[in-house]
This record gives C-alpha cells, structure tokens and sequence, in this order.
C-alpha cells in the first residue's frame, strides 16, 4: 500500500494496521532527512498549511510547524487569544475564511471533543487533528509507537503501562487504539475516578498497583493530570497521587528490570515523575519530541498525495 485509507487525521479509531506501517516506513525516511545538515525536501512547494490552535500548545505546534517547513509547504499560523473567534466568529466561517485565502491543509487543535469531525464534514479542506478535547490526538498516538519501535524493535506484543489521568486524556485514547491494532498488550494505571468507565470495552486491562503494573510492562507511558480539564476534585490532593502513582528512581530500582519511560510532554516535575526519572538513560522524553517532526512530515506528506487538483 502507498496511499493512506483516508484523506483526513481525525483519529486512530478510523486507520487501519496498513496506514501505520505506510506512516512508519515514510517516517523512517523523513527521519533521515532531517539528520542530515539540509534538513528540507521541496516535496510540498505547492502546499498551502493553515495551523488553527484554539487551545494552548507548545511542542505540538512547534513540531507541526517545523514538519511544514522542512516539507517546503507555506504555512500560516493562526491563535484563537489574537483571532475573531473571541468576537464570536463560528468555526466554520473562521475555517472558511481561511480557505479562501487558498489553503490545503488545515492541522487544528481544538478545546471540543468532535471539533476536527465537524470540520473535515464542513470545509473543503484535508483536516489534521491536533488533539480535540478529551477525545483523541492522532500524531502523538503515532509518534509513541514509532518511538517504542525504534527503541524496542517492535511494538507487536510489547506490554504497554500507561499511568494517570486517563479520563482526560486524547493520549491515552489514541494510544489504545494505535497500540491495540499493532498487537501490543495494555494494562491503564491510576486513580479509579481518573479511569472512565467504558474502557475495559475497548479490550485493555486496570491495575490500580503502580508497583505491579511497573513489574508487569516493558514501556510505561507516563501521562499528566489534566487539571485544566477538571471541575470537580478526583482525588484529595496532589501529594496523595504523587504518593501513590508517581514514579520515582526508589520505586524503578525495586523493579528488576529497565522498563522505557515515555511522557507526552509537558511534565509535571515531582507529580508524576522526579526529575531524576525524567533526565535518566530510562527515559525517551526527547526522542519522542524528535520522532514527532519526522511523523508529522510523513502525514502531511501523506494526506498531501490525496488532495486532487
Ligand atoms: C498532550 C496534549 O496536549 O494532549 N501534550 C502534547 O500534545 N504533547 C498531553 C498534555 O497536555 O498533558
């Protein structure tokens, strides 16, 4: 296969095993572009990217941003603080706006769970989802496995640990659906009202013992609590999860293994991992920023050979 089963990155739910694999393998080769001292191809010189965040972001953005430029594509940036939509401008006709002004690709992020369904079902335009809420965050998902990948060989059959806030999480859902459809085994760890009801359905195991499921996994994904997301309280305090779920050098040297530590960034330093932990050899923090330049050049590139002129 050399060609995506979609023409939009709304979420993993809607890839199949083959579009990550064709995702990967132009991944790799991305990757070995930009390691070289010129780091741009003029593959999308024809390409016009418009990036919509209407909700805060640092390394997604930055990554996109720089995957768009390495491509060769002309982007224009656009942040819901300085725009219209504080005016009250809906999405479509923010969207619609900037599509008159000929633009390709729309990567946005977006603060509503469905944003970037609504969007791709609304506008004439190849849509990226950047994260939508609560709900899902297609790039991250991908660049996690191409970093267990490069780090383990594989993903197939690996036994995945991901620990927190998996309620509020588009990592975590994303994540399950990539994992699960590479082969991988998942076990969800954290507070029980941090873990929403409907998950086992999705064929993933709970363990509430952060010790065991540490015992248990070869990769431990290491999510924030999304207090930006909460309006009640979940747990009592944050001492008392740090307590009971964060990971630190004491709790990784009872284990007698050298399981990989993954986080999405940003970290809390001290909630959910020490900083010991997070610079340590264990930790592929920085790798999975690196990776996710050569993924997002890969989809773009990708969803770049579907739009027809
Ligand atoms: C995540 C996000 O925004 O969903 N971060 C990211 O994209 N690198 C996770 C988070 O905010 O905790």
């Amino acid at each position: 296969m050399n060609k995506l089963s979609v023409d939009n990155l709304i979420g993993i739910k809607n890839l199949k095993k083959q579009d990550i694999d064709l995702i990967f393998k132009t991944a790799d080769h991305f990757k070995e572009i930009i390691n070289r001292p010129i780091k741009k191809v003029p593959s999308l010189r024809d390409i016009t990217i418009a990036n919509l965040f209407f909700e805060n972001s640092t390394r997604t953005r930055l990554s996109f941003e720089l995957a768009e430029k390495r491509l060769s594509a002309d982007i224009v940036n656009f942040s819901a603080a300085q725009s219209s939509v504080k005016k009250g401008e809906t999405l479509i006709d923010t969207a619609n706006n900037i599509l008159s002004m000929k633009v390709d690709i729309i990567v946005m992020r977006h603060p509503n769970e469905g944003a970037a369904d609504f969007l791709s079902k609304n506008v004439d335009a190849r849509i990226i989802n950047a994260g939508d809420g609560a709900h899902e965050h297609p790039t991250q998902a991908l660049l996690d496995s191409f970093s267990i990948r490069e780090k383990l060989g594989t993903v197939k059959g690996k036994k995945i640990a991901i620990i927190g806030d998996i309620l509020h999480s588009r990592v975590a859902l994303s994540n399950i659906f990539a994992l699960k459809l590479q082969g991988a085994e998942i076990k969800l760890c954290g507070p029980k009202t941090l873990i929403p009801k409907y998950i086992t359905k999705l064929g993933v195991a709970y363990e509430s013992s952060l010790e065991k499921v540490l015992e248990w996994c070869d990769v431990a994904n290491v999510l924030r609590v999304q207090h930006e997301r909460m309006d009640i309280k979940y747990f009592p305090s944050v001492r008392e999860y740090t307590q009971l779920y964060g990971i630190n050098k004491k709790i990784l040297n009872a284990i007698n293994k050298d399981i990989v530590i993954m986080h999405p960034g940003p970290i809390n330093r001290g909630v959910e991992l020490t900083s010991d932990v997070a610079d340590s050899k264990q930790a592929i923090i920085l790798n999975q920023v690196e990776n996710g330049v050569a993924i997002r050049m890969a989809v773009i590139y990708l969803l770049a050979q579907q739009i027809k002129r």
